[in-house]
């Protein structure tokens, strides 16, 4: 693969000069912009629009042990106990310890959170959590929180924001980040955005799957972008599946929150049965790579492609209250929750890997960033606990915007040489753009949440099969950038799937079905080298 996609010099492409470069507007983006230095003249640049990212989707909410009874340390406990043995300690305390911080930043935001009184937050409770600890803004949390940071940012004066410009490559020099070539769709024009701290807080790949709560953009181009320039990413081969998405005809993307769970709503098979009691003792609120897995062997059972999930003995007045968005999206299916079992089942949902960073976001480039769910702090380990991922965007987002407060301005100093660029013998043809569908397709089948080496192998192959059909054509559209990310990413998961030789978290191999101990590190992924286990240290 190529270390650029696009063909043209740099010298021919405008450039424009910014103290700092922000890819992605979910949480983690547009909460590092806030936290910056107001003189540092800061853009965010987002593939779609400012509100579309899977920050503005979560339902559920964000941990934070602020409850009576709870504490750091049983947080701190509790995604160690998810994580399946994969967790960075050092990152988990950093979350944990400053999660009361940052919600009371969100709260000077203007974010409003459900309350049990008008001095107290309302907590509910999620799969895995020994507490009560999750704060929400009923069933919209994300929706709640984006729209106050965004407003906050359109409302600064150095912080611009650019829609409908898609970052294709990450410019570097040596091991130094230089600009991000992106691509303006408005404009139709290649533009650089030039400076020496560059954030990718891009979100993940969910959209590598048939079947995801992530939206359309979601097909990892900031991680694949980072890949190409040499950042090291870890822990690719874990991909979290939701237990419970909308199951119609109309709609599979739909999440059915795990906070239903959390109020009490029952899991139910074909027959209508109970069966979480037969995988585990915490039964509906298990971890969630263990409820999936439990819905997959069910409904393999039964030969179904969905089950039902059960709140119908909680009285309507109180759902419409507690989930006015899920009540009224099941409604409009003709499902209505007080009185009929919600058809769900599994769907790709997070992806715990990413670009490998330490505490403080920084990556193996100096002067490139990552954070949220592009980034892989180490803090999910095999497997994220719920609610944590909103949270992690603030604690790391936050941190970045700490040291690069701490940095002087040089962005007009900066040049940019031309590099070494690729050539390419043929063009994209209209029927290229099905390869996105037949991603989805071989990664849902083999590379899922059941693995087994035959299935991964067959997967490579097809995978590298495209891999060589496309590194011939010259991608000229965003369409075809997504192309090479997606099938670049697809090789990588799948390779590190097969290289991890047992189940750990998220990651069930059939054919390993325990864990071993042995390979109780993560796997990085660096272009051009051998899949290995991690042996770096954790501080750049
Ligand atoms: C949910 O509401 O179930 C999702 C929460 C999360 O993924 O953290």
């Amino acid at each position: 693969m190529r270390r650029y996609l696009l063909k043209k010099p740099f010298s021919e492409i405008e450039k424009v000069y910014y103290d700092t470069v922000i890819i992605g507007s979910g949480i983690a983006g547009v909460y590092t912009a806030l936290c910056l230095n107001s003189e540092k003249e800061t853009v965010i640049i987002t593939k779609d629009t400012i509100d579309m990212s899977n920050s503005v989707l979560a339902q559920g909410g964000i941990a934070v042990s602020l409850d009576k009874g709870d504490s750091p340390a049983l947080h701190f406990q509790d995604t160690l106990t998810a994580g399946a043995g994969l967790c960075n300690e050092e990152s988990v305390w950093v979350l944990v310890n400053e999660a009361a911080d940052r919600i009371e930043r969100l709260l000077e935001f203007g974010v409003q959170f459900d309350r049990k009184s008008k001095d107290e937050l309302a907590f509910g409770r999620e799969a895995a959590h020994s507490k009560n600890r999750i704060i929400h803004a009923g069933d919209t949390t994300g929706k709640e929180v984006c729209d106050k940071l965004i407003l906050a940012a359109k409302n600064r004066k150095n912080i611009t924001i650019k829609e409908k410009v898609f970052a294709v490559d990450l410019i570097t020099e040596g091991q130094e980040a230089k600009g991000v070539l992106a691509y303006d769709e408005k404009k139709k024009e290649f533009v650089i955005f030039v400076s020496d701290a560059i954030v990718c807080a891009a979100g993940g790949f969910g959209r590598l799957y048939k079947m995801t709560t992530n939206p359309d953009v979601a097909t990892g181009d900031g991680v694949c972008m980072a890949y190409r320039a040499g950042a090291f990413l870890a822990d690719m081969e874990f991909v979290q599946f939701h237990p419970t998405v909308l199951y119609h005809p109309e709609n599979k993307h739909f999440l059915i929150s795990e906070a239903v769970r959390g109020e009490g709503a029952v899991l139910r098979n074909q027959k209508k049965e109970r069966f979480m009691h037969r995988y585990h003792k915490l039964e509906e609120l298990a971890p969630r790579d263990v409820v999936a897995r439990a819905i997959f062997t069910e409904m393999q059972k039964d030969q179904a492609e969905n089950v039902f999930l059960d709140i119908t003995f909680k009285d309507r007045e109180y759902l419409m209250n507690r989930f006015p968005n899920i009540f009224k999206t099941c409604l409009g299916y003709g499902i209505d929750m007080s009185k009929n079992y919600i058809p769900v089942a599994p769907a790709e949902h997070y992806c715990m890997g990413g670009i490998k960073t330490d505490v403080w976001g920084r990556t193996n480039i100096k002067g490139f960033y990552a954070c949220g769910e592009a980034a892989c702090t180490g803090i999910h380990g095999a497997n994220r606990l719920a609610s944590n991922s909103l949270l992690e965007g603030l604690v790391f987002g936050g941190n970045i915007a700490r040291i690069l407060n701490r940095q002087g301005r040089k962005k007009e100093k900066i040049t940019i040489r031309d590099a070494c660029l690729p050539e390419y013998a043929l063009s994209f043809e209209d029927k290229d753009l099905e390869i996105k569908e037949h991603i989805r397709e071989i990664m849902t089948s083999y590379v899922g949440i059941v693995r087994n080496k035959e299935g991964l192998e067959t997967a490579l192959k097809m995978i590298r099969g495209y891999i060589s059909l496309i590194e011939k054509k010259e991608p000229l559209i965003p369409e075809h950038f997504e192309i090479y990310n997606m099938l670049q990413l697809a090789e990588v998961i799948t390779e590190n799937a097969l290289f991890r030789e047992e189940s750990r978290g998220a990651h069930f191999r059939s054919d390993f079905t325990s864990p071993d101990d042995k390979q109780k590190k993560s796997i990085i992924r660096e272009i051009g080298k051998e899949v290995r286990y991690d042996t770096e240290p954790h501080v750049y």
